[in-house]
Parts: C-alpha cells; sequence; structure tokens
C-alpha cells in the first residue's frame, strides 16, 4: 500500500526529475511529488531536452525495488492518460511506450528514472518525470507540428498533479487490466512502424502488447520481435 504523498511546488526549477533525486538524497519521506510551471533544464529521453515554458511540469518519487521500467513506464502513460480524460475531458492517445498524443501531436512525454540506493547498490526508488504542455501554444520551431497544448479547460495545474499523482499511485498499487487499458489507448496498434536496433532500421507493423508492456512487432521478412526499449516511428504509407 503506498502512503499518501506531499507536494513540493516551485514556480522554476531546472528539472523537476533532478529536484526528485536531489531531495532523495537528503532523505525525504516518499511518495513526493515535484511540481513546476517552467524548468530550465527539463530532460527528455535519450539525453534530449524537452521544451519546459510555462506547462505542467512533474516528477512523482516513489520508493520501489521494481526494475522493470517498461511496465512502469506504460502503467505511468495510461494513469496520465485517464487524469487527463476525467479533469479535461479529452481522450489522449498513447504512442508506445509512452508519450502521449492528441489531434495527431504530441502533448505529454514521461520520463522514468531510477535512483540507486548508494549503500546497497539496489534500485531504491523510481522518479515519473511527467511535461504536460498544458495551454502551451507556442513551441519553438524545431518542434513545429510535431509537439501540441491542450487546454486546461479551467483546471489548475495543482489539480490536474493531485489527479495523475493518485491515478499513478493506485495504478502502480493494484495494476489491474493495465495491458487492456494501454492497448484501448494505443496509437500504434496494427500500423506500419519502424524502429532501431544496434543501427539497422527495420520496418515492421506493430501487432500487440505483451503482459510486460514490450511491443510485438512483426518485421518486413516475416519475423517476429518484442521490443522492450528504444522509440518507434509511425510511418505513413
Ligand atoms: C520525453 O518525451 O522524452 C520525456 C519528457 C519528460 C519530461 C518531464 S517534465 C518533468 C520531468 N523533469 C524533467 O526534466 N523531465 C521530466
Amino acid at each position: 500500500m503506498i502512503n499518501s504523498a506531499d507536494f513540493y511546488y516551485y514556480k522554476t526549477i531546472d528539472s523537476t526529475n533532478s529536484e526528485a533525486r536531489r531531495k532523495i538524497g537528503e532523505g525525504i519521506s516518499l511518495p513526493a511529488v515535484f511540481v513546476a510551471e517552467k524548468q530550465t533544464d527539463g530532460r527528455g529521453r535519450r539525453g534530449r531536452s524537452f521544451f519546459s515554458e510555462g506547462g505542467l511540469y512533474m516528477s512523482i518519487a516513489i520508493a520501489t525495488s521494481e526494475k522493470d521500467t517498461v511496465i512502469l513506464t506504460a502503467s505511468a502513460a495510461v494513469a496520465v492518460a485517464e487524469a487527463i480524460e476525467e479533469a479535461i475531458g479529452i481522450t489522449v492517445g498513447i504512442k508506445w511506450v509512452n508519450d502521449l498524443y492528441f489531434d495527431g501531436k504530441k502533448v505529454c512525454g514521461i520520463l522514468c528514472e531510477a535512483v540507486t540506493d548508494k549503500e546497497s547498490g539496489r534500485i531504491s526508488s523510481v522518479i515519473i518525470g511527467i511535461g504536460i504542455n498544458l495551454n502551451v501554444t507556442e513551441f519553438p520551431e524545431a518542434l513545429e507540428g510535431i509537439a501540441g497544448g491542450i487546454a486546461s479547460d479551467g483546471i489548475s495545474r495543482k489539480k490536474l498533479a493531485e489527479e495523475i499523482t493518485e491515478r499513478i499511485v493506485t495504478v502502480l498499487d493494484a495494476p489491474s487490466d493495465i495491458i487492456e487499458r494501454y492497448k484501448k489507448r494505443s496509437i500504434v496498434l496494427g500500423r506500419d512502424i519502424s524502429y532501431e536496433k544496434n543501427g539497422t532500421t527495420y520496418l515492421a507493423k506493430a501487432l500487440d502488447i505483451d503482459p510486460s508492456g514490450g511491443l510485438i512487432v512483426q518485421n518486413e521478412d516475416g519475423t517476429r520481435a518484442i521490443l522492450s526499449s528504444g522509440e518507434i516511428t509511425l510511418r505513413i504509407i
């Protein structure tokens, strides 16, 4: 059973994931949630930066020894999608693993990071970082046509952050039907995709999600593979 979370709010911070890591190092009690309006050094996956000007940027730190970040990440995507639907009333789709899309554009990215205990060397907690382009209407040129915003419909950052936290804590506590809920929102299943592995690009069709959140694909040569990390690109043909 996960206890109720402590919330920390910031107008501007370097990165809520970094702040969560620092505070975990200071020994705060978990779960804890770090919420900001702006990040000066927002991080995305694969070392990319994450545009963080005026949306909702939050990190939920949870004590866990869970190593399987794919299912954790998939669960977080479902929880955030359901929270947005409940609070704002729009349906967002999930692009494997955990990008949320609305109207053909990415409106939310999720970055899960594990924290290792210095003494034991074991994973002691995870940080689930969520960036939502809430009420963001202008993006840098490089993100034009790729990133989109969602209007909050009067819902405050605080309220949405609380709703998301409650759902994530509930989902991680009892992940019932999570794969079915994930599949229902997938914008990838049945689509032609491409992915990269060891420097080679593969063309494939996305078939299914396996019980641990992996993406089952059929390659062009008819072989099947299960992707458990990395990124896929949707092909428009
Ligand atoms: C991605 O799409 O590549 C993941 C983006 C994750 C961004 C969030 S915003 C809150 C948290 N703090 C960060 O520095 N990154 C995550």
